[in-house]
């Protein structure tokens, strides 16, 4: 049986794009599917991505909510969906316990950073502003802190021959969209 995945975004899914064409026809095929792309914001470009591909998705707007409040109806509109996993891609909320738990250890995010250096916001700025030659990105399990959940795995980003934000952006976003499905298909087969 493959798995069932949620993705979640607030903005551009370019993430969501590429774990679409994993589950379409690369390294996901037979292992997942996605059943659903929701978003906290209604406004987000990737849910008309989504749309066109014919997946499933939902807005539910969390803008003026209690983390706690938001987060239970989240729960509450997933468990129509049987989910395996929850992958987050660009998902700009940190979760609160009832989501977290809900969902323990199933629960997924890449970030455009080392975690360990780099937490929140504008992992690219800070590496470009840093003038580091080398980023790393994180994929990682989520937890209720910022960026602080269990590390999965990371991908060295080459930047050596970056000059400008936009070129360390394009490098990394490079990396994630190799990476991510990669990840999440190892950690669908050892569990
Ligand atoms: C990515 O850089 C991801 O690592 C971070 O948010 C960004 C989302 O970009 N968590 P996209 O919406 O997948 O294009």
């Amino acid at each position: 049986m493959k798995k069932k995945l949620a993705i979640f975004i607030s903005g551009r899914g370019s993430n969501m794009n590429a774990l679409m064409k994993a589950c379409q026809t690369g390294v996901l095929k037979d292992l997942a599917e996605i059943v659903l792309v929701f978003s906290n914001k209604p406004s987000a470009a990737g849910l008309e991505t989504a749309k066109a591909a014919g997946l499933s998705v939902l807005a539910l707007p969390s803008k003026g909510k209690k983390r706690n409040q938001f987060d239970q109806e989240v729960v509450d509109v997933l468990s129509n969906y049987d989910l395996d996993y929850i992958i987050l891609a660009g998902y700009m909320r940190i979760l609160s316990s009832v989501l977290v738990d809900a969902y323990k250890g199933r629960i997924i995010n890449i970030h455009p950073a080392d975690t360990q250096a780099h937490q929140g916001l504008n992992g690219y700025e800070w590496a470009f502003e840093k003038g580091l030659k080398t980023t790393k990105i994180t994929v990682h399990y989520v937890d209720e802190g910022l960026d602080t959940g269990r590390i999965i795995e990371q991908y060295p980003v080459d930047l050596s021959s970056a000059t400008t934000l936009e070129e360390v952006e394009r490098l990394g976003l490079a990396v994630e969209h190799a990476n991510y499905s990669q990840a999440i298909k190892r950690v669908i087969e050892a569990n």
